[in-house]
């Protein structure tokens, strides 16, 4: 068989880079391999994001510019998937004549014989299908190898949260949980192909397994932290309402849990969480990191904020802001509200001015950096256990590591903190450190990120294989 090359750009959430790489194991036995370059590519798929209006023009913006690439090499196959495919289906066919197949987010599965067809016949799909099936692992086909040593893992899709703002509902269906047995034979692979943290994606993790009576969330938890040779396990994203007390006690009994929860708050007024029918209010929040902090006292928590929604006031402007500085967050993602189609609040009256949204998100900002960069400074002189992820990007830029000869690595703490630091002894990248566990002291901190030393490199003990790790 020739090798074809796919292009896969991945817009928006941790779980379209999981579907992506859900699509690239389903195209394996078409041929297709990732392609160097996009401009080498046979097939290119462009896998969207419905949740803001930026990610959605993100999405129109990126097929725009495949026109000229198309008018060189007809023959290139365009396809959309993910939520915005799922939300327009059709009208993407309509809107941009050279895309070739619409794929929503329950066709992943149909995606390699849909690609034969249009290979075969040049036709024009749609398939914006919703089914009850999870995309389940299957132990026949090997999950995508790609070096890296963290990687998401998907254990449930869709929402029945309907939260007035979010799209996710309509464009990811109802709620449906992967079976256990699925869940650990994938990381087994994972971590058989070298991955050593992974990161568990739901919606809302917390309900996982109990529309279907499968185990609970914390139960899956356990049944994952006894998988020999992962080093860590992380998850993303838990609905406040149904955080549990089981939940939290896992962060104190089990040591492969990192320290760190990502419990969206979304706004810190009670008119507008009920009106975004969030099912809390802010002092039951604050119950619960209460809750969190006495079981795991150095637990950091980060958290989503929109600002802007129908109807904010000035006060319940000023509650969200309160609350930020009651919880000190150790980092937040801070939204515009944006109309979505087909979520109730669109039709709400009251909407808020963009230039008083954006006002606000900079007031709201800047109150967070204060808390990031104290929360980030407070662990200048502490030695940090770090997992080497990768080479530093931001070589020479942001920390200071400008003029340092030397390989700049990057890695993360278990609260999840982005650590850079430079070792002296290597001049050239190789992949050495990629995968090892080092501790670090931190010397300086930034908002984005720490830069440290490595305690001592060559002698360090391998913490999970009891191994020596790298010797210089
Ligand atoms: N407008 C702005 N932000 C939104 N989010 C979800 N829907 C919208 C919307 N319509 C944010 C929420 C959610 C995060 C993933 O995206 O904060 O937690
Ligand atoms: Fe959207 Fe709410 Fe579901 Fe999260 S819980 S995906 S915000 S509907």
């Amino acid at each position: 068989m020739n090798t074809k090359y796919l292009y896969i750009n991945t817009i928006g959430c941790q779980m379209n880079v999981y579907d992506s790489e859900q699509m690239v194991r389903r195209l394996k036995p078409l041929g297709y391999e990732i392609s160097p370059t996009i401009e080498a590519a046979d097939l290119i798929i462009v896998n969207t994001c419905a949740i803001r209006e930026k990610a959605e023009q993100k999405a129109f913006s990126f097929l725009g510019r495949l026109t000229a690439l198309k008018r060189k090499k007809p023959e290139l196959i365009i396809c959309v998937g993910g939520c915005v495919a799922q939300q327009e289906g059709r009208l993407i066919l309509e809107r941009v004549p050279n895309v070739d197949l619409v794929f929503g987010t329950h066709a992943l599965n149909r995606l390699p014989e849909h690609i034969l067809k249009i290979s075969l016949k040049r036709c024009r799909i749609s398939d914006v299908e919703m089914t009850q099936e999870i995309v389940e692992f299957s132990p026949d086909v090997n999950p995508v190898v790609n070096g890296n040593i963290t990687r998401f893992v998907t254990i449930m899709r869709g929402c029945d949260n309907y939260c007035t703002y979010c799209v996710v509902p309509y464009v990811r269906g109802p709620e449906i949980s992967r079976r256990p047995e699925s869940v650990i034979g994938e990381i087994r692979e994972l971590v058989k192909s070298g991955v050593q943290e992974v990161t568990l994606l739901g919606q809302n993790v917390n309900s996982y397994g109990i529309k279907e009576r499968l185990c609970s969330f914390p139960e899956l938890l356990k049944l994952v932290n006894e998988i020999e040779g992962l080093f860590r396990i992380r998850f993303t994203t838990s609905h406040p309402k149904d955080l549990s007390e089981d939940l939290i006690s896992s962060f104190a009994g089990l040591e492969k849990l990192c320290s760190h929860i990502h419990l969206p708050v979304q706004s810190g007024s009670n008119s507008v969480l009920k009106r975004m029918n969030r099912k809390y209010t802010g002092e039951l929040y604050l119950e619960k990191i209460d809750r969190l902090r006495k079981i795991s006292p150095d637990i950091a928590i980060t958290s989503d904020v929109i600002v802007g929604f129908p109807g904010e006031t000035e006060d319940d402007f000023k509650a969200t802001l309160d609350l930020v500085k009651e919880v000190e967050f150790d980092s937040l993602f801070t939204f515009g509200y944006s109309d979505r189609k087909n979520a109730p609040a669109a039709r709400f009256s009251d909407k808020v001015p963009d230039d008083k949204k954006k006002e606000r998100l900079r007031e709201l900002l800047e109150l967070q950096e204060y808390y990031t960069v104290k929360k980030n400074r407070a662990l200048v002189g502490s030695t940090e256990l770090i997992l080497v992820d990768g080479f530093s990007k931001k070589q020479g830029t942001e920390d200071g590591q400008k003029g340092f000869a030397g390989v700049h690595w990057t890695g993360r703490t278990s609260t999840n903190k982005i650590v850079n630091f430079v070792d002296e002894n290597f001049l050239s990248g190789d992949s050495a450190l990629i995968g090892k566990k080092i501790d670090v002291k931190i010397q300086k901190a930034f908002s984005h990120s720490l830069l440290g030393k490595p305690v001592d490199l060559n002698r360090l003990p391998d913490r999970v294989t009891g191994e020596e790790s790298y010797a210089a």
